[in-house]
């Protein structure tokens, strides 16, 4: 995976067809993306109960001010948009400043090397390509700009929690458009970053949540 990306965030790097991820746009916004964002709402405020302060830790790896600071959001889901105008005014984020666009990670309508940072938690396990995804967000930082990553992940081959896992997995994926068994850390180690930090994260020791504990998170630098 080279430097930017010739074709620009709409362009297919090997082809004029259709692409794989623009499957996950068509349909939006109907009753399952309503209810799933709910949900997702939900759950991320039991999430952050238990790895808020992993992802806070993750956060102060970038020093952002809060003058210059310009956010853009993307995701597939439109519905997901008014929960992120919450959390971002919760946080006391001026809304002028914040984009919140539909898109995929795996073509980011954001212009080459205009990032000093990529923020990217619990995705990389739904995106259909990963490597497509971490070559975007290589493509949209500047050098030296971070890609700042948590996600659950696969648990180590062979352990019970894998077989599980791998076991569920076509259930997760119908009913959440969720991965529980991706090995993401080796993704992220063949994206062509300058340098990657990995650690590993333990998110709870609940069985009921047994198959989404293992997490990574981390920084890789363009
Ligand atoms: C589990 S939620 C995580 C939401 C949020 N990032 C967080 O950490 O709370 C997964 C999100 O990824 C979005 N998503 C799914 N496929 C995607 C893709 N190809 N590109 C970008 N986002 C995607 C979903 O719509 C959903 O909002």
């Amino acid at each position: 995976m080279g430097g930017p990306n010739k074709n620009g965030p709409m362009g297919c790097p090997c082809c004029a067809g259709p692409r794989p991820w623009d499957a996950a746009l068509r349909g939006r916004g109907g009753l399952r993306d309503r209810l799933f964002a709910r949900l997702m709402r939900g759950g991320a405020a039991k999430y952050n109960q238990l790895l808020g302060e992993r992802k806070r830790a993750l956060f102060s790896e970038i020093g952002w001010g809060a003058d210059g600071l310009r956010i853009t959001g993307v995701d597939p889901n439109p519905a997901m948009a008014p929960y992120a105008r919450e959390s971002l005014a919760a946080a006391g984020l001026a809304s002028g400043n914040v984009a919140l666009l539909q898109g995929v990670a795996e073509s980011l309508p954001v212009a080459d090397e205009s990032q000093d940072a990529v923020i990217c938690t619990l995705v990389l396990c739904s995106v259909v390509s990963q490597e497509r995804a971490l070559s975007e967000a290589r493509r949209v930082l500047r050098r030296g700009g971070k890609l700042l990553f948590m996600e659950h992940v696969a648990a180590p081959y062979g352990s019970l929690t894998r077989r599980l896992q791998d076991l569920w997995n076509p259930a997760q994926l119908w009913l959440a458009e969720c991965n529980c068994n991706r090995q993401t850390w080796e993704a992220l180690e063949t994206a062509g970053f300058a340098s990657l930090r990995v650690e590993r994260v333990q998110a709870t020791s609940n069985p009921l949540c047994a198959l989404i504990a293992p997490h990574i998170a981390g920084v890789a630098v363009k």
